[in-house]
């Protein structure tokens, strides 16, 4: 026994500490108790320790109470809420090994281990993984807080598991590639295909505008009316019905610029042909740029958008559930609609396919993807993550969100992830935001934010029973995800010529 019970209010409860446990049992703060009731034993969380009168040998704890055991029925499955509240005088006991086994979620053929317990004696959590992406993810915390390593750790385990799920990696950094070796396929600037006529008129203007320059304002206007036509012309030839205007069937660019020397050689001489002009030289370099081909390549336009889906997205999987997309070479001014692209062909293949086809979406800086500033980022990008967040788990598309920096993230993208992994925090805007998002449930555990240790998590939401603190598993250097980190105190690579390299990075800056 450590304590007595001498208040109790709604869920929050105060313990004197006994005077004696202070050598079979230090209590602390974050730490797990239970009190053992006349049906039940509730469960409680320390979330503040306290002596009210220095000279007193009186110590308190607040506990607040987060589920129970029933003593008959259910093998003793925890629940979250009570059914019996604690009376004064009860004891307070620490919990023994065989608590934790009820408590950490049950463990069985579906559910996978997440991480150590801490102060758990090695105990681990499990979660089940239904719960974890069914209602979305996000992992957050400052730079090297372990924020990788854990998705990694998650990914390699959901895969081990034989999981049904098709899993995306949006890796900005090219940081995974190398993590998942014979689990995953990557697709980065060479062997991506995301053929143009896949992009909605949105998405097309803001790659034709190279994002920074819009070009003549009538152009994106000419654009969509062209592009209507061009698929018309592909259409007619192919015997197809008429499409949407943004749907995803193929359409021949030269049909677009051969539309727009047909049209500007009608034209009288009173009108300006400077849009169309701008337009057709637009068209003409993206498709002769090389950084570009993963976009205009390919001279045939062929139907095969279910070969591209099927390569996107592992299906089938063949033992390789992951895509890892590189976005590290994919130029800068598209980056945004890339993943727009591919938001939304996961939304609407896990649409179409009314859940059979379930996809995870893990997506890196996703402050970047879905920022709060509305200022800033390409719109459709925003709202393709905000429509998953919303309804994705309706149809088997869950969204894992990672991100260093919270306050950057929309706000309610991030509110609708029903499980959190806080890692460390440092700055105090993110532990405000952080707290705000999370206190009603944390007990008192966030204020543990920053001082975790590396790979050191608080969980809470819909994956876990009550707030926990977590330890990640140790990940071995081949597993874990990669950036490059440069030494400034040993040289990397002895044999490298620094003539041929500083050639080569000219080489690669001048293309890129
Ligand atoms: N579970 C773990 N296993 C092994 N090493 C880890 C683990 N967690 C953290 N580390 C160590 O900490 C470093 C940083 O971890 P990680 O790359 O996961 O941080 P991060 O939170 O993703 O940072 P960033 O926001 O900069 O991407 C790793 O390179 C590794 O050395
Ligand atoms: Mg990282």
């Amino acid at each position: 026994m450590i304590g007595r019970v001498v208040a109790v209010s709604g869920s929050q409860v105060v313990a004197t500490i006994s005077e004696d446990a202070g050598s079979a049992e230090r209590v602390e703060k974050g730490q797990l108790v239970k009190i053992p009731l006349p049906q039940t034993h509730a469960f409680a969380i320390v979330s503040a320790l306290s002596i009210p009168m220095p000279d007193t040998p009186v110590r308190l704890m607040e506990l607040a109470l987060v589920g129970e055991c029933r003593h008959r029925g259910d093998g003793g499955r925890f629940h979250r809420g009570l059914s019996a509240y604690p009376a004064l005088g009860d004891p307070v006991l620490a919990i023994e090994p065989r608590d934790l086994a009820a408590i950490r979620g049950a463990e069985g053929p579906e559910t996978i281990p997440l991480g150590a317990l801490h102060r758990g004696s090695g105990r681990i959590v499990h979660v089940d993984p239904d719960r974890l992406l069914g209602r979305h993810f996000a992992v957050l915390g400052a730079t090297g807080s372990g924020k990788s390593c854990a998705v990694a750790s998650i990914l390699h385990t959901l895969v081990e598991r034989g999981t049904q799920a098709h899993i995306l990696v949006l890796d900005p950094h090219g940081e995974y590639a190398s993590a998942f070796r014979d689990r995953a396929v990557v697709l980065g600037q060479d062997n991506l295909e995301l053929p143009y006529w896949l992009l909605t008129g949105e998405e097309l203007v803001e790659v034709v505008g190279g994002g920074r320059d819009p070009g003549p304002q009538r152009a994106a206007e000419l654009l969509l009316d062209f592009v209507a036509r061009a698929k018309g012309a592909y259409r007619d030839a192919n015997g197809d019905h008429r499409p949407a205007v943004d749907a995803p069937v193929p359409y021949r660019l030269s049909d677009v610029i051969r539309l727009i020397d047909e049209v500007v050689g009608r034209l009288d001489r009173t009108e300006s042909v400077a849009a169309y002009r701008w337009l057709k030289n637009r068209l003409e370099i993206l498709s002769r740029d090389p950084r570009f081909a993963f976009l205009f390549g390919g001279i045939a336009v062929r139907d095969d958008m279910a070969r591209i889906l099927g390569t996107l997205f592992r299906i089938p999987a063949d033992g390789r559930p992951i895509t890892v997309v590189d976005l590290s070479g994919i130029p800068n001014e598209v980056l945004e609609v890339v993943v727009s692209v591919l938001l939304r062909l996961a939304f609407d293949l896990a649409y179409w396919s009314r859940g059979r086809i379930p996809v995870l979406i893990l997506c890196e800086e996703a402050h970047r993807c879905a920022p709060s500033d509305k200022s800033r980022g390409f719109a459709p990008t925003r709202l393709a993550m905000a429509r998953i967040a919303k309804e994705g788990r309706k149809y088997g598309v869950a969204l894992g969100l990672v991100s260093q920096r919270p306050s950057d993230l929309e706000p309610s993208v991030l509110s609708q992830c029903g499980t959190v992994l806080a890692f460390r925090v440092t700055s105090p805007h993110d532990q405000e935001l952080v707290h705000a998002l999370l206190r009603d449930d944390a007990n008192g555990l966030l204020d543990f934010l920053p001082s975790l240790g590396d790979g050191e998590a608080i969980v809470l939401g819909q994956a876990v029973p009550f707030p926990v603190r977590l330890q990640f598993p140790e990940l071995s250097s081949e597993l874990r995800p990669r950036r490059a980190s440069p030494s400034f105190s040993r040289p990397e690579s002895a044999e490298e010529d620094p003539i041929e390299l500083l050639e080569s990075l000219v080489r690669a800056w001048r293309r890129r």
